[in-house]
């Protein structure tokens, strides 16, 4: 059994919130090596979108393993160190616990792990968010497993025909639910559309049990009861035979659906499809931003990267998705452009509302 960890923070932004600087990324990858080495992981690689670092990690001990997750942590650490040398903005910001405590659940960064029997060939694929939250991938995922329209392998491909089942959690109450695709997608449905609330955690194909997609929930918010930045979420996705074709996988992406986050976590916009050359959101702090990279596993060692979005084809979801958010700035402070008032990230409402409670008359 192989295990694929993507383990991913924000410890300090370039220039601002808006990049990654390469230093961070070589301490990253220096870590990592070094865990390599010492036979804790069989590879990794190291990317980014926008100010989050994502660490893509495989080896053999399961998900949710100890000492991978210590491996994570003290090289977000090591990363932090880099940030607070080169005063890069927001240092440390998504490490929200002073001392590891054997599992990076709970402390901050996201995590999407998945343990599967490595098939002859394996390619996965490797989403990475940025300016965006947890329950993003919900209509990506819908499409990919469980819409005919995105997904043709649904119709016309025996090993998809039987269709998958969605493990949904509600991220406030703590619990989760599985609903089988196709015959429950109405009820599915209901919790799947409200994505700040409940977010899809993996998906299983229903004629092998086999796990296809799992996704990072953590709500940073929740956990530290406060702002302190965007979840910018990640989601693997294994693809081709018993599941949705790399295509289908991407298909989602070239409709840039409207997703929660933007300028202070606090809007909404639409969700750019780009290369690693072009992920870095700038206008607004955003778009928000999605890349993937694609790998083939060999034995655990990650072939790669292909640089999924760096592709012409996605050019009209870009241009569509740089006029849609010229379209929603112009609502400036208003919503549906900017949150209702309990979604949003920053808020001056408590104080505003006290600097005028005196001043309310009774309706006639
Ligand atoms: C959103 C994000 C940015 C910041 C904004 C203000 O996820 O990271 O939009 O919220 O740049 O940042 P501060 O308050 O750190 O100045
Ligand atoms: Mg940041
Ligand atoms: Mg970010």
């Amino acid at each position: 059994m192989v295990t694929v960890s993507v383990i991913k923070a924000d410890v300090g932004g370039f220039v601002g919130h808006s990049s990654m600087h390469p230093d961070l990324q070589t301490s990253a990858r220096e870590e990592l090596e070094v865990a390599k080495q010492k036979k804790i992981l069989i590879d990794y690689h190291v990317s980014y979108c926008g100010d989050d670092v994502f660490l893509i990690m495989t080896h053999d001990r399961g998900v949710n393993d100890e000492q991978v997750h210590r491996t994570a942590w003290e090289t977000f650490l090591k990363g932090t160190e880099v940030a607070r040398k080169l005063h890069l903005y927001g240092a440390g910001q998504d490490l929200l616990s002073d001392a590891f405590s054997g599992n990076i659940r709970g402390m901050g960064p996201g995590s999407a792990e998945m343990e599967f029997e490595e098939r002859p060939s394996e390619p996965i694929l490797v989403f990475m968010g940025d300016k965006t939250s947890a329950g993003a991938f919900n209509l990506p995922l819908y499409k990919m497993f469980a819409d005919p329209f995105n997904t043709a392998g649904l119709v016309i491909a025996e090993p998809l025909h039987a269709g998958f089942t969605f493990e949904v959690h509600d991220v406030v109450n703590h619990q989760k639910i599985l609903f089988n695709a196709p015959e429950e997608i109405y009820d599915m449905l209901v919790f799947m559309g409200s994505p700040s609330r409940y977010a899809v955690k993996a998906v299983y194909s229903r004629r092998t049990g086999e796990i296809g997609a799992v996704s990072s929930t953590d709500k940073l918010s929740l956990i530290a009861g406060r702002y302190v930045g965007k979840d910018d979420p990640a989601c693997v996705v294994r693809s081709q035979g018993d599941f949705p074709a790399v295509g289908e996988v991407l298909e989602p992406f070239a409709m840039p659906a409207i997703v929660e986050g933007w300028m202070r976590g606090s809007h909404q916009g639409p969700w750019m499809p780009v290369s690693l050359a072009d992920a870095h959101p700038s206008r607004f702090d955003g778009p928000p931003r999605i890349a993937c990279i694609g790998f083939q596993l060999a034995d655990g060692k990650l072939v790669g990267p292909q640089d999924m979005f760096d592709d012409p084809a996605y050019e009209p979801a870009r241009r569509q998705a740089a006029e849609i958010a010229d379209y929603m700035r112009r609502h400036g402070p208003f919503e549906p452009h900017r949150l209702p008032l309990e979604e949003m990230e920053y808020t001056t409402m408590p104080a505003v509302a006290k600097k005028h409670a005196g001043r309310w008359e009774p309706l006639e």
